[in-house]
């Protein structure tokens, strides 16, 4: 069963992941800022999937374009006449709700047409009798509903000091079209041969009519993209290379949620219909995540064809090909579009990492999360903050660990609540000094010299000897599974 969210909303803001924007002046539902905790997770999302996907393959490079555009960027990509959603408003209480989303709710219905019967009339449907749709607002039940207009989903501002039409420009609504206009100077600059792919994480705004679902959809956000350009003349197995990039891309993003955490049987995909494709789609499909709230998009892999670079040469009079030396000819490659919201990613990943267990009686909340993406990867403890030799040797550990993994040291308050709040936030290992490790200096007793380290899932704890630390923690970070690291070193009383 999937974690409720209002759990996962109240975890967050308790331990510093994320925060309502604007909080002391009543939030906005619609902007969320990251605290100490989620700024760092959201950094590791983004940093190991730039690594994953940018870094350690041949075939991609970076871009980081800004997010003021030309204002033709926006007329050129369709943005501007195509980018809106139907949007209805109660003439009541004046609430404004998206047509397409309010046909998903079921309806109470009184019909005149057999002399007001009440009727519960399912998602989507008309009332059998007489054939009306929903008319009223859902929310306040009594205000008739106006008829859709179509919204424009982006921000307008102005570019310059003046507030004129010819200043208007707009805040960019994905990290897409950065990559296109950019085409051109990209293959100058990298020399690149098709196929291959410009990847760009950042910002990007929507005027969403209902945002809501904690950070699942916001009016401001980041995207993960990669457009990756293909050849679409030539033919792999028989098969156009476009569609079998497509595929590939497909495979890869879903394997790469799962790699991270994600359980397999929370994922699946949704190959879009005909009529549900955006305007520059032959083909998209959905990596869908079970949110709280249902079955919803994770992330898109879109087939965009050569339906930008070819409205961009048209708008900018630029030409965006790409040369064939063997062929001898100019080619409009194909566009592969795998895009992830990084919002989006980071809530599915503290859905699936969220475990409450129970452990000799007591109840444990625990962030199961994957150690790459765990926002403190060591926790450095006292087993006692009275002695001044065990805290001196927790902040000598933590400093030393510190320079390679994010380490905290925390004496707040007694060891087993120390280790619960750490499971709390996910934090894969803990490392106690205790008296046994420093000894004691009057007596003469010079200590062991190790401490104790505990696997956050298993709660196993060994004995490490303090010269030996960096080089656990560089195998554990590495990978290497923990049950083979701790069979080298003898076990810790819990
Ligand atoms: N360039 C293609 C594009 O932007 P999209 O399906 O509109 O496609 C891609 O957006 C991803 O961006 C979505 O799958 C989702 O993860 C994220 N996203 C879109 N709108 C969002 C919003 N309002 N709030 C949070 N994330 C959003």
């Amino acid at each position: 069963m999937s974690t409720p969210m209002d759990v996962i909303v109240s975890l967050a803001k308790r331990r510093g992941f994320i925060f309502q924007s604007s909080e002391i002046y009543g939030g906005t539902g619609s902007c969320w800022d990251y605290g100490p905790l989620g700024v760092e997770l959201k950094n590791n999302i983004k940093r190991v999937w730039w690594r994953d996907f940018v870094q350690q393959r041949g075939d991609m490079v970076g871009l980081d374009a800004s997010i003021l555009m030309h204002a033709t960027v926006w007329k050129a990509s369709g943005h501007v006449d195509n980018f809106t959603d139907p949007m209805v408003d109660c003439r009541e209480c004046k609430r404004r709700f998206r047509a397409d989303h309010i046909d998903e709710l079921p309806w109470t219905h009184f019909c005149e047409a057999t002399k007001g019967n009440k009727f519960q009339i399912p998602a989507g449907e008309a009332c059998r009798h007489c054939g009306q749709r929903r008319t009223l607002c859902p929310e306040c039940g009594k205000g008739q509903l106006t008829a859709p207009r179509q919204f424009n989903l982006m921000f307008k501002t102005f570019m310059g000091p003046v507030e004129e039409d010819a200043s208007v420009t707009y805040l960019r609504p994905e990290t897409a079209q950065g990559i296109f206009v950019n085409f051109d100077n990209v293959l100058q600059a990298t020399r690149r041969k098709l196929p291959f792919g410009i990847a760009q994480i950042g910002k990007a705004f929507r005027n969403e009519i209902t945002p809501g679902n904690f950070i699942f959809r916001t009016r401001e956000f980041e995207q993960m993209e990669i457009e990756f350009f293909v050849n679409p003349h030539e033919r792999i197995d028989g098969r156009p290379a476009d569609e079998d990039w497509h595929d590939r891309w497909i495979e890869d993003c879903q394997r790469w949620f799962e790699r991270y955490g994600l359980d397999p049987a929370h994922l699946k995909r949704h190959e879009h219909a005909h009529d549900e494709l955006a305007h520059y789609a032959k083909r998209t499909v959905d990596i869908l995540y079970e949110f709280p709230m249902g079955w919803s998009e994770l992330m898109g892999i879109a087939n965009r064809t050569d339906f930008d670079l070819k409205q961009h040469a048209k708008f900018s009079g630029k030409s965006l090909t790409w040369f064939d030396e063997e062929r001898k000819e100019h080619v409009v490659p194909f566009v592969i579009e795998p895009s992830a919201g990084v919002d989006r990613a980071l809530l599915a990943f503290l859905l699936d990492a969220y475990r409450e267990e129970e452990v000799r009686g007591e109840k444990r909340t625990v962030l199961r999360f994957h150690p790459e993406l765990a926002p403190v990867k060591i926790a450095v403890l006292p087993l006692l903050k009275k002695r001044p030799e065990i805290v001196a040797t927790c902040h000598d550990l933590r400093t030393r660990l510190a320079r390679r993994w994010i380490t905290l040291y925390d004496d707040t308050a007694a060891i087993g609540r120390l280790y619960r709040r750490q499971d709390e936030v996910g934090t894969p290992y803990c490392v106690t000094v205790d008296v046994k490790t420093v000894g004691d200096a009057e007596k003469g007793e010079t200590g062991d010299q190790r401490v104790t380290i505990r696997e956050r899932d298993s709660m196993e704890q060994i004995r490490v000897p303090l010269p030996e630390l960096e080089g656990v923690f560089a195998k554990l970070m590495d990978g290497t599974a923990w049950r083979d690291v701790a069979a080298a070193y003898p076990r810790a009383e819990g």
